[in-house]
């Protein structure tokens, strides 16, 4: 049984985004209720490396010294950005217009990720972008480029390219316009008027023109809803649980997990909703109910693509069938999520099947097994909440990562009342 109030760590992308706009913003800019990860860190130290000073991390408040746009300078090495995408491909949008070449580099993991899709739009908008082997990092960005503003039309969906045209919008000629016909999150779009950039917003459709300043703003990031999933599933499938998250963000481009769960029955409330700058958030209840297997309708996965290992456990204890189809990006993550969930799930005894974009399961009794998280951190959180339901103990491989992306989950996961032993 799960009982009691858990703060989660601020929310990743938010964090990414106050960091890089509070730089370039004119001003100095407080951040509180940063997420300290690994991720977010990466992204601070590539800041630091070109020049911006940053006081902190402490007890999730940075102080970051805004250059203003053009007062980035070239760093003295590569920047590394350890497994985080989401730097490197926001970092790649931001450094195409510098007056000054760059070199983007990551660990094994995040050079075996393509940066085709963020590469090819900055190369249409000027930027002389060079890419390693099979268009994997490390990524190089020749600098001292003009950039023209372009009509992008999102061919699949990603808030992390959107995002890098839009901040390269900031350094282009004439105007930027980014079509998306799936919606993805909007951090960027909303961070950048925090900082009094202004943006044409129409639905499917966001305008950004050059030649105008950001200036220093107070953030303050809400509770991540990617990391509240797991205790929103491990609550709903624990018999008696009552959990309350308070300061979770609930932006509706990431709220598909909220919206899945409940068509599957959950008992998830959103309470004393309000606004922590542009981005809404709310004190999330959970109580544990029955859950069914469903059709999670596709229009839902984009606005739950980081959250599907977590949903897959839902599934595997809901009464009857579960599909899921349009699900590809899932694919291209840490690990091919919907194949490892699948073999893991059937180690644990529950019929599962994944194809490209599709995973078909069957709820039922999980049982103690072992499981590979093949080192992809979601993944290896989800096997933690399954094994709370399974009939013995379940090994699971491959978690090395989890405290550096989720720090203190299986801290929280027992004040809550869930114990995750930790070996090696
Ligand atoms: C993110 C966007 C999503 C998400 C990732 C963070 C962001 O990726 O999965 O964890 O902060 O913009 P895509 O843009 O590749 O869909």
């Amino acid at each position: 049984m799960l009982r009691g109030e858990l703060k989660l760590p601020g929310d990743k992308s938010i964090s990414h985004r106050a960091i890089l706009l509070g730089s370039i913003a004119q001003g100095s800019t407080v951040v509180e209720g940063l997420f300290e990860g690994e991720d977010t860190l990466a992204t601070l130290q590539a800041l630091r490396d070109m020049g911006v000073v940053i006081e902190g991390p402490e007890k999730g408040r940075v102080l970051i010294h805004g250059v203003g746009l053009r007062g980035l300078c070239a760093a003295p090495g590569a920047l590394y950005l350890g497994s985080s995408g989401t730097s490197m491909r926001l970092l790649a949008g931001l450094l195409a217009g510098q007056g000054f070449a760059s070199e983007l580099t990551g660990n094994l993991a995040l050079s075996r990720r393509s940066m085709a899709r963020v590469a090819e739009p900055l190369q249409r908008m000027g930027a002389g972008v060079l890419l390693a082997d099979q268009q994997r990092p490390p990524l190089r960005l020749r600098g001292a480029c003009t950039l023209q503003g372009i009509d992008f039309d999102m061919a699949a969906p990603s808030a992390q390219v959107k995002s890098a045209v839009l901040l390269a919008g900031l350094y282009a000629e004439g105007p930027t316009r980014v079509c998306e016909a799936v919606p993805t999150r909007d951090h960027t779009e909303r961070m950048l008027r925090t900082f009094g950039y202004p943006l044409r917003q129409e639905p499917g459709v966001c305008t950004l023109e050059p030649g105008h300043e950001l200036h220093a703003a107070q953030v303050q990031v809400p509770g991540d809803l990617s990391s509240a999933a797991f205790l929103l599933v491990a609550a709903s499938i624990t018999p008696g649980s009552e959990l309350s998250l308070p300061a979770v963000g609930i932006n509706p481009t990431r709220t598909g997990v909220i919206e899945i769960l409940r068509l599957m029955g959950a008992d998830i409330q959103c309470l004393n909703e309000r606004w922590f700058g542009n981005e809404p958030v709310a004190d999330l209840r959970v109580r544990a109910a029955p859950l069914r297997g469903i059709e999670i309708p596709e229009h839902l996965v984009t606005r739950a693509i980081d959250e599907i290992p977590a949903l897959l456990v839902a599934a595997a204890c809901a009464e009857g069938r579960t599909s899921l189809s349009g699900a590809h990006a899932a694919q291209a993550r840490d690990t091919d999520r919907l194949g490892t969930m699948a073999a893991g799930l059937s180690a644990l005894g529950i019929r599962c099947e994944a194809g490209p974009g599709t995973l078909m399961l069957e709820g039922g009794a999980l049982a103690a097994g072992e499981v590979d998280a093949g080192g992809d951190h979601r993944v290896a959180m989800a096997f933690c909440i399954a094994a709370s339901r399974a009939s013995g103990p379940v090994r699971i491989h491959g978690c090395e990562t989890v405290e550096t992306y989720f720090p203190n989950f299986t801290g929280l996961c027992e004040q809550a009342g869930l114990y995750v032993a930790q070996e090696g």
